[in-house]
């Protein structure tokens, strides 16, 4: 039973500049110490709860309590889910367009298909590592995964490059967090493949591109709301964008995984020759250590209490997702990197919640674990069973007050060669 505390309101009146300032340890320092899993504060002049942990985790995802419609900065929206998204419906809406992501996504057989080609793209782009004298992780891993994802979906890759379209992925990706007058260069090239995208539906869905039905890019060209009608052109873009945007992303991890193997120890050597589940909880330990998605934010959609606290409609939530992940009373010595910790993402629980928390199928959790994971861990096993590199002294610190981070230099990788069987 959850005992009531009352709930500490912060010194000042608005705390944007330390959030920019502080990035991911802005709510858990304060959490830490007010010895408070909660506190009130205003943020860009709006008042705001923030929250870390499992309850609250369950608070924001459970229930239908919040929309993310208004919760997030609209550069920062417009840049990752977008308005028209599953993201941003609710209650049926919202279930009945999330079963289109849970159907495509989180099974074997896509893992297995998207797996297949990342392997293909990897190991042709190995060969081209091989002729140069050192690549940058980071950008090549990009590449890397837009092709593969690009292929899995049906995208074609002919009007708009392979390379223009990482481009413009990794630029919604990098600028998201930002609210400067850079992000309207990542806006501006993102309309541009949004519109693309646009004109693939309406040719799918008027038989002038013929693609396999059970293609991605068919399946989301032809998927009906739940009123049965076919979705906007527009809004059938932004969907493909949130699969083919986050896949990208998925890179980022891929870097930390390539970082964990330099510097968390020796699980070069653990891990050769080792089965799949430890290739995951190597890859699960990565995407709870190292910073990326730093929070979530909801708007009430209705009056409740939550532990004694009174939450009215319209009021502003954010969880910190980074927090928990760290909070030593759900993992013990948060900044030990330790894969024996045996984390998996099918556990649907609320302390293990770095990309979201609750029932994938019927909450805003991420949609995108499985391949999250899946890609992680082969990427780590190509990393370590086909590929030898030298990591040279770099600037490999990453800000934390840049959301989302990266190591400074993208992890430089010199004088890469295949590793003989
Ligand atoms: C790169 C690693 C990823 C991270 C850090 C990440 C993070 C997240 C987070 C935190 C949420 C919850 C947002 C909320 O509660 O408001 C989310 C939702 C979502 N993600 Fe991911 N994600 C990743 C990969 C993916 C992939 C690979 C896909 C698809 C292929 C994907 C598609 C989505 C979609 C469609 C939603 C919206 C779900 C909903 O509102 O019901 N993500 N993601």
């Amino acid at each position: 039973m959850a005992v009531a505390t009352p709930v500490p309101r912060l010194e000042g009146f608005d705390h944007t500049l330390p959030f920019l300032r502080e990035g991911y340890d802005f709510i858990s320092r304060r959490c830490d110490r007010l010895q408070s899993d909660r506190f009130l504060t205003r943020l860009m002049l709006r008042p705001v709860l923030c929250t870390r942990g499992a309850e609250a985790a369950e608070m924001v995802y459970e229930g239908g309590r919040f929309t993310r419609q208004g919760a997030l900065p609209p550069t920062t929206l417009r840049l990752l889910q977008d308005k028209g998204s599953v993201q941003q419906l609710d209650g049926a809406a919202h279930l009945h367009r999330k079963t289109l992501f849970v159907d495509l996504l989180m099974n074997d057989r896509a893992e297995d298909e998207v797996v297949g080609l990342f392997r293909e793209e990897w190991r042709r782009a190995l060969s081209k590592w091989m002729r140069r004298p050192q690549i940058v992780l980071l950008d090549e891993v990009h590449l890397v995964m837009t092709r593969a994802i690009c292929r899995w979906t049906g995208v074609p890759q002919e009007e708009i490059s392979a390379e223009e379209m990482a481009a413009i992925l990794a630029l919604m990706v990098e600028n998201s967090g930002r609210i400067d007058p850079s992000v309207l260069l990542a806006l501006m090239r993102r309309r541009k493949l949004e519109r693309h995208l646009e004109g693939l539906v309406r040719s799918i869905r008027n038989g002038q591109v013929q693609l396999p039905p059970e293609a991605p890019i068919v399946q989301l060209a032809r998927f009906r709301d739940f009123k049965g009608d076919l979705l906007p052109e527009k809004t059938a873009a932004v969907e493909i964008l949130n699969i083919l945007r986050p896949t990208l992303a998925i890179g980022r991890f891929i870097v930390f995984a390539a970082m964990a193997l330099q510097e968390q120890g020796d699980w070069r050597n653990k891990l050769l020759g080792a089965d799949d589940a430890a290739y995951e909880f190597f890859a699960e330990e990565v995407r709870r250590l190292y910073p990326f998605f730093p929070l979530v934010g909801g708007i009430a959609v209705a009056s409740f209490e939550w532990r004694g606290y009174p939450i009215e409609t319209g009021d502003w939530v954010l969880l910190d997702l980074y927090g928990t992940v760290h909070d030593q009373r759900l993992f013990a010595n948060p900044d030990n990197f330790d894969p024996n910790r045996r984390l998996t993402w099918r556990s649907q629980g609320y302390d293990f919640i770095p990309q979201g928390a609750g029932v994938t199928s019927r909450t805003h959790r991420c949609p995108g674990e499985q391949f999250t994971v899946a890609l992680m861990r082969e990427a780590t096993r190509m990393l370590v069973e086909e590929m030898e590199y030298e990591v040279l002294p770099q600037d490999l610190s990453m800000p934390r007050n840049r959301m989302p981070t990266r190591p400074k230099s993208g992890m430089i990788f010199s004088n890469v060669r295949g590793r003989a069987a």
